[in-house]
């Protein structure tokens, strides 16, 4: 592993923490959420730079199922991330503030659906990449391969975890919020701060988990019908 690409997958481990702690706005305050939120909007241009060489591929493999998977995926977050941008600086009371945009209910509303949807969208992107984030922390553990027994644990907690993932759906009440039912909810974080943390990384690790696999059955699939090589 480059040096660069420790870098890079720092800066990308950050990212997904600012994401997670932006959930927590009544923990933190508006304040901080706002600062988190735009240091997380900064990490993530410095990951498009980074993986810029996307732009120039995603109108090329749409007839491949595990590139139509995966381009249909980083699609969805680039326009939901768009869209999260946008609605806060709209509502923004801190940071945005000084351009004067009028906020109003709904936009806060839509704020918040968008940003559900981005984590869980985002959680999928990351199942995207999680082959070659494992290979690299091999490489830099100097692990050669995965024993049989190393990957059957591995695969049994990811069952755990997407177990306790799907009832997390459940608890933190996702549902609702995708609806825009009860967006704003006002949680107790000081009687439930670990759980809230390990609850959302469940929901991530969830969706990560589902993505992941999902392309490795696309990639059976595919060599099933003996297709030519693939295009992320
Ligand atoms: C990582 C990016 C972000 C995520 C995931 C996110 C998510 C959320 C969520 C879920 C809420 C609802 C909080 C609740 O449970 O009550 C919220 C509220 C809010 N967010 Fe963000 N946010 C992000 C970035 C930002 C940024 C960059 C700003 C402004 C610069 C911002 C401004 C606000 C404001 C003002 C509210 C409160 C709305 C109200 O008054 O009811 N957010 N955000």
């Amino acid at each position: 592993m480059t040096p660069l690409f420790l870098f890079r997958l720092i800066l990308d481990l950050l990212a997904v923490s600012l994401l997670l702690a932006a959930f927590a706005y009544n923990w933190f305050g508006n304040a901080a959420h706002e600062i988190i939120g735009t240091a997380m909007f900064v990490l993530l241009i410095s990951h498009n730079v980074f993986n810029r060489r996307w732009y120039g591929v995603v109108t090329k493999g749409w007839r491949e199922p595990r590139s139509i998977f995966s381009k249909t995926i980083t699609l969805c977050l680039l326009v939901m991330m768009v869209g999260l941008i946008i609605t806060s600086v709209i509502i923004s009371q801190t940071v945005f503030d000084f351009l004067s945009l009028r906020s109003s209910f709904i936009a806060r509303q839509i704020h918040a659906l968008i940003a559900y949807l981005v984590l869980l969208i985002a959680a999928l992107h990351v199942g995207l990449q999680w082959s070659m984030i494992m290979r690299a922390v091999r490489q830099a553990l100097q692990v050669e391969k995965n024993t049989r027994i190393q990957t059957v644990a591995m695969r049994g907690m990811a069952f755990l975890i997407a177990i306790y993932g799907i009832h997390s759906l459940f608890v933190i009440d996702i549902g609702p919020k995708l609806r825009m039912e009860t967006a704003f909810s006002f949680r107790d974080f000081e009687a439930a701060r670990a759980e809230f943390i390990l609850r959302h990384a469940a929901i991530i690790s969830l969706c990560a988990i589902i993505s992941h696999y999902s392309l490795k059955l696309l990639g059976l699939y595919r060599r099933d019908r003996g297709a030519p090589g693939i295009t992320r």
